[in-house]
């Protein structure tokens, strides 16, 4: 049976490209009917440096976001990666079994480490086999994903099929990443052959689920565009990585097809595109960062929350790591 399992970094906030790219497809995967968990990743969130209140505040930001966002903490499991254990424990046996150079050809190593390798956590290098721990601990079969993450996905399976290959066993699944939607890689709104990201620099490349209407109209109205006005259909986008991006965009957030939002503002000048792009966003992510912020006043019940999805996790996690312990060879698991 499918098992779905999908994590988010605790580092800064929720970003448009979080929210259309992973969360909204948790959403559609619970509304399924599928099993699934979902995790705050704090364990990855600290192979950079976090400030540790930060680090709090954001986790329970976090799954405030998540909530909001239409999780339900009663049909998904909603939990913070630290609180349970099983997951580093089985990072550390596949740390035994992932390879250097795996880990050195992953480009999310390459570019945050940068020029200067030696000064970068080794847990930056690692990071790619806890990711894996993340989802096998569970036996996952999907995990939805940003087009971002199709390496690290890739080597999940690597890693999984080592393992059983090298204990002769067949216990580890080979995970599907679900990368699906107009919006698996949304991109900054001052570049458009950037990705939208918490982490850079300039606020208004990015929106956040925090930001209040006039923000989000403003950040659209300011968005970098060509001066084309909209083509009437797909191949038109091939070329305008800008105007690609508002459209899909436009498209996520109205859940409709790409051809369907070309064929209503197919023609018009970006001057009028971006305010009824404007208007959509305030309209559909208002009522979210208004729940966020509802939610964020109650922590004890944000708490409370992960307190039992940590235990159900943990229902779980626990004999797929004994028996891999036991494969293995470990006494006494
Ligand atoms: P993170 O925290 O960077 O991002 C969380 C999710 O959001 C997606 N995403 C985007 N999608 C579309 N456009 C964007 N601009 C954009 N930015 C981010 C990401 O693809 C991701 O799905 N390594 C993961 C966290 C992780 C994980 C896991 C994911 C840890 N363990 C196990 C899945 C399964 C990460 O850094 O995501």
């Amino acid at each position: 049976t499918p098992r779905v399992f999908s994590g988010v970094q605790p580092s800064g906030g929720l970003t448009l490209g979080n929210y259309l790219g992973a969360i909204k497809r948790f959403v559609e995967m619970q509304e399924q009917g599928l099993e699934t968990i979902y995790c705050m990743v704090d364990l990855h969130a600290i192979t950079v440096w976090q400030d540790p209140a930060k680090l709090s505040h954001a986790t329970r930001e976090l799954c405030a976001g998540f909530i909001a966002a239409g999780i339900d903490p009663e049909r998904s499991i909603l939990f913070n990666q630290s609180r349970v254990p099983e997951h580093a424990q089985l990072a550390w046996i596949f740390n035994c079994v992932a390879r250097m150079g795996w880990m050195k050809r992953m480009t999310q190593w390459k570019d945050k480490a940068g020029k200067n390798q030696e000064e970068a956590s080794l847990g930056l290098f690692a990071y790619p086999a806890l990711m894996a721990a993340d989802i096998l601990v569970y036996h996952a079969t999907h995990v939805p994903v940003g087009e971002d993450q199709t390496q690290h996905l890739e080597l999940t399976r690597d890693i999984a099929a080592k393992f059983n290959h090298d204990y002769g066993v067949e216990f580890f699944p080979l995970t599907e990443s679900v990368i699906e939607g107009a919006a698996t890689r949304v991109m900054s709104l001052r570049d458009g052959t950037r990705k939208m990201s918490k982490s850079d620099p300039s606020d208004m490349s990015r929106i956040n689920m925090t930001d209040d209407a006039d923000t989000i109209a403003q950040k659209i109205r300011k968005a970098r565009t060509d001066p084309e006005p909209l083509p009437s259909d797909h191949a038109g986008l091939a070329e305008r990585a800008e105007a690609r991006n508002l459209v899909n965009i436009y498209a996520a957030l109205a859940e409709m097809e790409v051809e369907q939002v070309l064929a209503e503002h197919g023609g018009k000048q970006f001057s009028a595109f971006k305010p009824a792009l404007a208007e959509l966003a305030v309209e559909t992510l208002a009522p979210v960062s208004a729940e966020m912020a509802r939610l964020m006043e109650a922590p004890g019940e944000i708490d409370a929350i992960l307190d039992r999805g940590t235990e159900r996790a943990r229902a779980i996690a626990a004999p797929i790591l004994k028996r891999t312990y036991e494969i293995v060879g470990m006494v006494g698991a």
